[in-house]
């Protein structure tokens, strides 16, 4: 690039966030013609909360030091994805995302990753071409999947192995627990760690992260974004990531983890949304047969071109957003 280029990237700064959050909304509102497009996600955001999170990394273009577009770069261990990437609607196609891009690769490279990976717009030639340039293919498609809990049902009583929430675990509790998460990721993808996902989730008003066990051996968990200012918002639990341990049973447990969810969405009054790549047959005919219902569908790229944890036989929802 020319150093006289004025559009320069750099790292987002924290008095910028909210015009970065802004851009999202502008940015996705315009792309899906939306009346009023600053409206889109309400008060949901899945930028503001995730500032400051040790694993996350925020990216930003400037054009002679005004913001026009940026990345959320994430870490969950050995894999990093990334998104939202927007950029402003007046500077589209003049290759800003591009530059963005090509930080990120620069993050995910010192990271020293197994593989990285993305979700978009499955129709879009814009989209994918985009980022085919960076050396991502396209895998299966991974459908949002929404869904309204139905009033109480008698199940919801404790049992011996009823559902834990790790809020109210003691702090040495509560980093064991985090530890044995990661074991079972872990067994999923060598290396896949969600500890830091875990951890902001337990920050006043960002949710709560639920844990399922068998007489004290972990059988999955789910970390559940709710409240106001957090990325599900005050309506919706937003299972940004959820997990059962594979292997015999693994349906069954996955089926626990799913209820635990309802009962936890129940119990704050909102609606769950989460996401499920359809490689993971059964996990997706599992939340099928839970009642969720695809309100939209993209497709998971990654880098290198390998399954990753988009696999039959893997218990886990999450849509990389
Ligand atoms: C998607 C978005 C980030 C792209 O930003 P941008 O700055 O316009 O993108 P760039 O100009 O850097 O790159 C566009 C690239 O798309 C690719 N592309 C565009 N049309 C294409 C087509 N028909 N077929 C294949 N590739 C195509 C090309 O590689 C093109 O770059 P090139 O012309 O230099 O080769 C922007 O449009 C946006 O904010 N959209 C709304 C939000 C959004 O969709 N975010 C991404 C969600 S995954």
């Amino acid at each position: 690039m020319p150093t006289n280029d004025p559009i320069k990237i750099g790292p987002l700064k924290r008095e910028e966030l909210n015009e970065a959050d802004r851009i999202v909304r502008l940015a996705f509102g315009t792309a899906l013609r939306m009346p009023n497009p600053l409206d889109f996600m309400g008060d949901r955001s899945l930028v503001v909360p995730r500032w400051g999170m040790p694993n996350v990394k925020m990216i930003a273009a400037r054009d002679g030091g005004r913001l026009i577009g940026s990345n959320v770069v994430t870490r969950w261990g050995s894999f990093g994805f990334f998104g939202p990437l927007t950029v402003l609607p007046e500077y589209w196609g003049r290759g800003v995302a591009q530059r963005l891009l090509g930080a990120t690769m620069a993050v995910f490279d010192r990271w020293d990753l197994r593989h990285t990976g993305l979700f978009t717009f499955a129709e879009s030639a814009k989209h994918v071409g985009l980022y085919q340039k960076f050396g991502y293919w396209p895998g299966y498609l991974t459908a949002l999947v929404k869904y309204t809990p139905e009033p109480a049902l008698p199940r919801d009583g404790r049992s011996a192995d009823a559902p834990m929430r790790l809020s109210s675990f003691s702090r040495s509790r509560r980093e064991a627990a985090i530890e044995a998460c990661a074991n079972l990721t872990g067994k999923i993808e060598k290396g896949l760690d969600l500890g830091d996902e875990i951890r902001a989730s337990l920050k006043p008003d960002r949710g709560e992260t639920l844990l399922i066990y068998t007489r004290a051996v972990l059988d999955g968990f789910a970390v559940c974004l709710t409240g106001p200012g957090s990325e599900g918002g005050k309506n919706t639990c937003y299972v940004k990531f959820g997990a059962a341990r594979g292997g015999p049973g693994g349906g069954a447990r996955f089926d626990r983890l799913l209820d635990a969810c309802e009962t936890f969405a129940r119990s704050r009054a909102v609606d769950l949304e989460t996401g499920v790549n359809m490689a993971r047959v059964d996990a997706y005919r599992r939340v099928r047969s839970h009642g969720y219902r695809p309100t939209m569908q993209g497709v998971a790229m990654q880098r290198p071109h390998a399954a990753g944890f988009n696999r039959p036989g893997v218990y886990v929802i999450d849509d990389w957003r």
